[in-house]
């Protein structure tokens, strides 16, 4: 049996759904927040609920008595942990810090305690992020790269995630997996992230906001490319101190899961505005959002050589499907 937190977001949907079809059984929570549209999240579930497999409880991860109840209920059945709820969002750490602090750092804690007690517990396996390499402008980002110069809080609180993660893995041999992801997009996404609000923006005759006169580039990462890295993680679990990827000789790996093909954000709009088949009215800024970083580009050597991670779909074939998704989603 496999919990999964942020069942009703966006990559814990597909998780979810990807499991099921695999036969297992999920005990999915999540808090069902309004930090976006609450119907899409509702959507979502409302397709997994359709497998009797699937479990849910509408809980926060930051409810420590909440979450040991439901682990108290399910005993030694739980045998992996998918942690993938947080407060996500660079932008929105800016207005409501302690969103990030009690989902991201309080939920973790509660998450690895959680973890600590599951008798049968095989892998704790839970989301980081790209955004911890920060300021960092060696390229590629490599998972040996120093990661102490966040630019955001939510950055802040994801590298604070990995550690407190490193600490229960020193303290409790907990075999444990962390995986950045590097800005995952595809149907059922996130209203919030760049390619969903530009894809809005263009349809409803708006304009995009272009900061940074676009001089940035973004490693993609196609939502099934990601599910696929998820899981075979998932399967993987560190070997121990003889693994070469495991920290300090501890059962704790740390992955990237990026597309390691970074594209020019113009380009991307361009393959929106084809998607879509309307030209966007651009206004470009010359300042870059705050929190936000110029270029991210992932190393995924280790996730290839460990995890058999091998991401295929380029934007010029993932966009057109969640452009295909967005209109029928919307009746467009
Ligand atoms: N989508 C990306 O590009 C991306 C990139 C890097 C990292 N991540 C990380 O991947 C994970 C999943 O992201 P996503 O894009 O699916 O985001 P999402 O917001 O769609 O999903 C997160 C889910 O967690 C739930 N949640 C938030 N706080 C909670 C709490 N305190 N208790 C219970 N549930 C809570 C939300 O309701 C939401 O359904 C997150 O940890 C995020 O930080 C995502």
């Amino acid at each position: 049996m496999i919990v999964l937190t942020g069942a009703a977001g966006f990559i814990g949907f597909h998780v979810a759904k990807m499991l099921l079809s695999q036969g297992h059984h999920i005990i999915g929570i999540d808090n069902m927040n309004d930090y976006y549209d609450v119907s899409l999240k509702k959507g979502r579930l409302a397709q997994l609920a359709q497998n009797d497999q699937f479990h849910f409880y509408q809980a926060d991860i930051s409810d420590a008595a909440a979450i040991t109840d439901i682990f108290k209920r399910h005993g030694n059945d739980i045998t992996e942990i998918v942690h993938l709820a947080a407060q996500a969002g660079v932008r929105y750490s800016l207005e409501n810090p302690m969103a990030y602090s009690a989902s991201n750092l309080t939920g973790q804690v509660v998450m690895l305690e959680a973890a600590r007690h599951a008798k049968q517990l095989k892998h704790f396996v839970y989301a980081s992020s790209s955004s911890v390499y920060g300021g960092n402008t060696k390229q590629p980002f490599s998972v040996d790269d120093p990661v102490t110069n966040p630019v955001s809080l939510y950055a802040a609180t994801k590298r604070a995630s990995e550690l407190l993660t490193q600490s229960y893995a020193n303290l409790y041999d907990i075999p444990s997996t962390g995986l950045r992801f590097f800005t995952v997009y595809g149907p059922w996404g996130r209203p919030d992230m760049a390619y969903f609000s530009f894809t809005r923006d263009i349809l409803d005759g708006n304009p995009i906001t272009i900061f940074n006169k676009g001089e940035m580039k973004r490693d993609f990462t196609w939502i099934d490319d990601c599910v696929r890295g998820i899981i075979g993680a998932l399967y993987k679990p560190p070997g121990g101190g003889d693994d070469k990827y495991c920290l300090h000789g501890t059962p704790h790996r740390i992955f990237n899961l990026g597309n390691n093909k970074p594209e020019k954000l113009m380009d991307f709009v361009d393959v929106i505005e084809q998607a879509v088949g309307i030209k966007a009215n651009k206004k470009l800024m010359d300042v870059m959002a705050p929190g936000d970083v110029a270029e991210t580009y992932a190393d995924i050597n280790p996730a290839v050589d460990v995890l058999g991670y091998h991401p295929k779909t380029p934007i010029s074939e993932g966009i057109p499907q969640f452009v295909k998704w967005y209109k029928e989603y919307y009746k467009i």
